[in-house]
């Protein structure tokens, strides 16, 4: 056997560190190397006997450790970190070498390094990890984009590190390029559309019917035994059981209700306003930790005016029935619309992604992990229309049976004045597609009145325009 590793790590913070063991674990031969070279050092001391790790201290070391063609992983921080680590690394490499970066960077960033790096002949890999420390140490749902052949020397090492379930690796080839991080982006995206809607659920209970947060906790566990069971469930249980030491107090009442964000929610929503995708429950979700964390706005707003009378709900069973059902049909719209971004960006940059594979992978490892998932890949092995999921059967069942509660869930939370932006916002959207006449003839309308923009009939062929500020006569532009 070489001496040489087969594999390179480069940034060994927590996602770096769990990665290399991750890998080390599962038999690869791992070369790390960090900028400081103190946790270098403390991961050979305190996890060297996982496996086999060669340590070194500089870039030019790790990349003279490895067998070619190098296979070498950047771990570090997101923007320019990974810049001037690619920078340095670049003229060390050889044709053929495939250079990954596993962090959460941008994916119009990874498009820009990989189109620098092919005149060189490196393969640049953007690789989407989700899950966490936890998931890169013990399996994460793994994204990869890139070229096919960058896959291939890939392909083995990935799946061995990778969530595993019913024997599938939770690791695909998504796509030429950015399509690996694109994809990871949107991920994110319906993680924070998930965490809303659950979140708004939570406040419902509580408001609504009064509940303390011990109980919702048991309510949340009741609801990780049906359809809704995922590992975000799971941990809102967790969270809202939770005691805080030292006031005795529920934890989600000691904390302050400012939530924050990296930035992988505001791009997925750039990005979707760049391809015209309405991602609404995802923007929602988005804007909602932005009002949460200024402060100054709700301080300023506290006195405004609610709802004249309290609400009263005579039959709370069947509230949390209902509370139930609305969430899981919004969740069936946020998932919804967050492939159908996926599908809008595959087409957009021309990267034939396979949305079945994308729910089979996410089924493990990464925080959207739940059921649920499965029921996505076996709607995308039936159907592959532009109503996306809302031509199965199963889910287009699923949202028939919600209609009465859902709109219940949100008629309550308007009338007790609790906010439900995520709840509101996918059943505004279920009403707009299924509506078969909108407003937008009225909106074009306006638009040829002030603007002269014109419009279409709906009984005529070619472009009319309205004279509206003279004898209002029609005429074809
Ligand atoms: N944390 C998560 O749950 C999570 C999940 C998925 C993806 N990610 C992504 O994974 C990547 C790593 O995340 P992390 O939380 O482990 O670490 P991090 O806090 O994002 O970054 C710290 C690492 O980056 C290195 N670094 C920073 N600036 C550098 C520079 N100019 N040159 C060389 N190295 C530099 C640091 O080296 P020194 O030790 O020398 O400072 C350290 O190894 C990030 O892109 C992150 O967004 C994180």
């Amino acid at each position: 056997m070489s001496d040489k590793a087969n594999i390179g790590v480069t940034g060994l913070a927590v996602m770096g560190r769990n990665l290399a063991r991750n890998l080390a674990r599962n038999g690869q031969r791992v070369a790390v190397h960090n900028r400081h070279r103190e946790r270098t050092d403390e991961l050979i001391t305190r996890f060297g006997d996982e496996g086999k790790f060669l340590a070194t201290g500089s870039l030019r070391e790790l990349v003279d450790t490895l067998e070619r063609p190098r296979r070498l992983v950047i771990m570090v921080k997101a923007g320019t970190p990974t810049d001037a680590v690619i920078d340095e690394l670049v003229p060390m490499l050889d044709s053929g070498d495939v250079l990954v970066d596993a962090g959460n960077a941008n994916f119009t960033d990874t498009r820009r390094r990989e189109a620098a790096l092919i005149d060189r002949g490196v393969h640049f890999v953007g690789a989407g990890v989700s899950g966490g420390e936890e998931g890169a140490l013990h399996g994460p749902s793994i994204m990869p984009g890139g070229s096919t052949d960058a896959y291939r020397e890939l392909e083995p090492i990935l799946r061995s590190i990778a969530a595993n379930v019913d024997g599938t690796p939770c690791v695909t080839h998504v796509g030429a390029d950015g399509a690996g991080h694109f994809v990871k982006m949107v991920h994110n995206g319906i993680e924070y559309a998930d965490m809303q809607l659950i979140a708004e659920t939570y406040d419902l209970l509580r408001k609504v019917l009064g509940r303390e947060p011990a109980e919702i906790a048991e309510t949340f566990r009741r609801f990780n035994t049906g359809r809704l069971n995922s590992y975000l469930i799971e941990i809102t249980a967790e969270v809202l059981g939770h005691v805080d030491s030292r006031t005795s107090r529920p934890f989600v009442d000691v904390v302050l209700d400012q939530a924050e964000q990296k930035g992988t929610g505001r791009w997925t929503v750039q990005n979707a306003l760049e391809l015209a995708s309405p991602v609404t429950g995802i923007a929602e979700a988005v804007f909602a930790r932005s009002i949460s964390g200024q402060p100054r706005l709700r301080a300023d707003a506290a006195g405004l005016p609610g709802p004249s009378t309290e609400p009263v709900v005579d039959a709370p069973e069947r509230f949390v029935a209902d509370v139930e059902r609305a969430l899981y049909a919004s969740k069936i719209i946020a998932y919804a619309q967050g492939f159908d971004q996926i599908q809008a960006g595959s087409e957009t940059y021309e990267w034939n992604i396979d949305l079945g594979a994308i729910a089979t992978i996410w089924r493990g490892g990464c925080i959207i992990r739940a059921e649920f998932l499965d029921r996505i890949r076996a709607a995308y092995d039936q159907t592959s229309g532009p109503a996306g999921l809302l031509a199965d059967d199963d889910f287009r069942e699923a949202l028939g049976e919600a209609q009465d509660s859902w709109r219940r869930v949100v008629a309550t939370a308007t009338a007790a004045g609790v906010p439900v932006p995520g709840i509101s916002t996918a059943l505004a959207y279920y009403d707009t597609v299924r509506a078969q006449r909108l407003p937008a003839a009225l909106i074009q309308g306006q638009r040829d009145y002030f603007g002269a923009h014109t419009y279409r009939r709906t009984d005529l062929a070619g472009v009319f325009h309205t004279e509206w500020s003279a004898d209002r006569s029609e005429h074809e532009d």
